[in-house]
């Protein structure tokens, strides 16, 4: 034994934990077999910071989100790629909304919850594999912070340039990202000069998840400033179009095809 964790569907797992322990319905953990436990995604960060999270957010309906999230859905058009899907909850209200929406994410659990919870259309794999498939989009969502998931520097043009990809004339991104820079607390502060000194964005996360048993390989997760974010889309075939910091540190970056 290492104490490290067994590689796997981190996301999958506490997801499908999450809906078990919402519906009642499937194994679910319990402490000492009987009493319900709360569902926690563990986040390390490269340098040994560890976070906890309650999962159960995940499955949230439109009652219990943030302002963000409804400014976001609001501004929805078309046919959209709901990128890193989740639970599905973005994706179960276009659906009622009557908006053509596709779930796209790399855990096969995640998908398995959202079909579950009634998702129609998903597709499992990353934004470069999909782009291949010749579906075309107007609007692509990365809510719940999945602006990250453009990374940095080096990930960010290939990213990008498979959403365009994937565009029809005139396409938006809708992208929910947070400022990570409003902090004094020294651990965060000090981590963003670490990544400075060695080349990165301060807020370029190294980071893996950790549930149970299972975590991830370690990857790259971007929290940046808008003035960042900016200069990450010049040289891409987008621009940067609106930002709505009306919940600071949170905010909503809107992304344009010009023409
Ligand atoms: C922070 S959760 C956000 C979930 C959802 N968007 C929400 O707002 O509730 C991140 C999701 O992105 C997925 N994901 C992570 N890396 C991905 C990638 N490279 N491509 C697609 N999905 C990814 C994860 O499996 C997870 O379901």
């Amino acid at each position: 034994m290492t104490g490290e964790p067994r590689i796997g569907d981190v996301f999958g797992e506490l997801l499908r934990d999450a809906l078990a322990v919402a519906t009642g319905v499937g194994p679910r953990p319990l402490a000492g077999g009987r009493l319900p436990r709360p569902v926690i995604e563990v986040i390390e960060r490269d340098d040994g910071l560890v976070n906890g999270a309650p999962a159960a957010h995940y499955l949230d309906g439109p009652e219990d989100w943030q302002p963000h999230d409804h400014r976001a859905v609001d501004r929805v058009r078309g046919a959209t790629l709901d990128v890193g899907v989740g639970a599905g909850r973005i994706a179960l209200l276009l659906q009622e909304r009557g908006v053509p929406v596709t779930g796209l994410d790399v855990s096969p659990g995640a998908l398995q919850v959202c079909r579950r919870r009634g998702v129609r259309d998903l597709v499992h794999g990353t934004v470069d594999e999909h782009a291949t498939s010749g579906r075309r989009y107007d609007t692509f969502l990365l809510l719940g912070n999945n602006l990250g998931l453009i990374e940095g520097r080096e990930r960010a043009p290939a990213f990008l340039a498979a959403l365009a990809a994937m565009a029809r004339p005139g396409a938006q991104v809708i992208a929910h990202g947070t400022d990570p820079y409003g902090t004094r607390d020294p651990v965060h502060t000090g981590y963003h000069e670490l990544n400075r000194r060695r080349g990165r964005l301060g807020g370029q996360l190294r980071l893996r998840l950790r549930y149970r048993e299972l975590g991830t390989p370690w990857f790259d997760y971007l929290v940046c400033s808008p003035d960042e974010l900016a200069e990450l889309v010049r040289g891409s075939d987008w621009q940067l179009a609106d930002v709505d910091d009306r919940d600071a540190p949170y905010y909503l970056a809107t992304l344009r095809l010009p023409g």
